[in-house]
């Protein structure tokens, strides 16, 4: 069946309102995506009928909350290919789950232990690691990059060693759009005996991962990134790394026993659940990820390349216009500068024409030292945009050039 973009367009209440009264064009999808009528119906269905606390009480309604809740953290082992439901860890979002993770290695890595990030990654995959080897002594080594935004796999082979216990990098990136080798990187590092984490936040819209044949030790995502509600994510681990991590965050959920002399940590995944969670934010991931897989990943990836493909083309022809990450491997991230303008002002006029997209670092403030430069313009696509609305942006920037020059 032909994807049908229309249809699944009356899915989204949000791409039918106007903008500066223009129609909304919405390609800010790297930074979050929008929600379809079914994700806004769970929030609401939750909050109506459903409401309690939840692994608390005996009462029917809390009963009914925490099915739902357990339900939802099925869906997501189920989705993404993970073995026990326990290894999938609710938390508000990738950044909180990888804070998780970097806290937990405080107690592990010692002075002279080296962890290998990408040049790639979004503060949120840089700064905890950097806290960690402040706590630690630990040294922090950086797969560089090409001109084109590819990691240098050469490179990256030659940090390895037996010092290296842990390599993080994202699965795609936010400001170039490039998709990372992630399972030679994994393959790689587990033969110096290093653990992995993979930050799925740009990927998780786009590919559906299988973790257990990617023998990733940690992915972590947010489920606003996937058509779900912000302040809620995910970590994945493997058993025996979520077993050897220390909690997080000490609080009620978490414990098995306390008394004022010791207190004794819940088992999986309670240990690193403290506090009353998002259960609506949880539940509705679920009913994102049930809609995601409605449309299905390969018809997702095979119109979002003809997004990509169409959007280069068209903006190449504006002269003065540089894309900047060009690799071969490249989901729909757009990132792009004209010759004598600030990206901040492109943005201001196109929004004013009602396109959203984002400009500036898009916090990988080392990716644009890289190409020296202040920012970007990003435009990011999803399943939901259509061939129009490329033409609408580059309509809209061949005039903010006009204005601009
Ligand atoms: N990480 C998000 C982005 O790339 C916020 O815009």
């Amino acid at each position: 069946m032909a994807f049908d973009v229309q249809k699944i367009r009356t899915d989204f209440p949000i791409l039918h309102r106007t903008v500066n009264g223009y129609p909304l064009v919405y390609l800010d999808n790297a930074a979050t995506s929008q929600k379809p009528q079914v994700v806004i119906d769970s929030i609401v269905d939750y909050y109506s009928k459903h409401n309690a606390n939840i692994h608390r009480g005996v009462h029917s309604l809390s009963q009914e909350a925490t099915d739902a809740y357990e339900a939802a953290r099925k869906k997501i082992q189920e989705h993404f290919n993970i073995k026990h439901s326990h290894e999938v860890i609710f938390t508000s979002g990738a950044t909180h789950s990888i804070n998780l993770v970097a806290n937990g290695f405080s107690s592990i890595l010692k002075q002279g232990d080296e962890v290998i990030v990408s040049a790639l990654e979004h503060h949120s995959n840089i700064v905890p690691w950097q806290m960690l080897c402040e706590r630690t002594g630990a040294i922090l080594k950086v797969i560089p990059m090409s001109e084109e935004g590819v990691l240098l796999l050469s490179e990256y082979e030659s940090l390895l060693s037996k010092k290296t216990k842990l390599v993080f990098v994202n699965h795609i990136s936010n400001a170039l759009g490039t998709i990372n080798p992630i399972e030679t990187i994994i393959k790689k590092a587990h033969t110096v005996g290093a653990a992995v984490l993979i930050d799925g936040a740009q990927s998780c819209s786009h590919i559906k991962p299988d973790l257990q044949q990617l023998d990733a030790d940690f992915y972590v995502t947010s489920a606003h990134k996937m058509c779900g509600p912000t302040g809620v994510g995910i970590l994945y681990g493997k058993e025996q790394w979520l077993n050897k991590l220390p909690p997080y965050q000490g609080g009620g959920e978490m414990i098995k026993e306390v008394t004022f002399e010791k207190t004794t940590y819940a088992a999986l995944p309670h240990k690193f659940e403290a506090g009353t969670p998002n259960i609506a934010g949880g539940i509705a991931f679920g009913a994102a990820i049930d809609y995601l897989n409605s449309i299905g990943f390969e018809a997702i990836g095979v119109y979002e390349k003809e997004l990509l493909d169409y959007a280069t083309q068209e903006l190449l022809k504006i002269e003065g216009l540089k894309i900047y990450g060009t690799g071969v491997e490249k989901t729909s991230v757009i990132s792009f500068n004209i010759e004598g303008i600030h990206p901040y002002d492109i943005g201001t006029i196109v929004d004013k024409l009602g396109i959203a997209v984002r400009t500036g670092h898009h916090c990988a403030q080392p990716i644009m030292d890289f190409y020296e430069i202040p920012g970007t313009v990003r435009a990011s696509f999803a399943f939901y945009n259509t061939k129009e609305e490329v033409d609408s942006l580059v309509a809209a920037v061949k005039k903010a050039r006009l204005m601009l020059t």
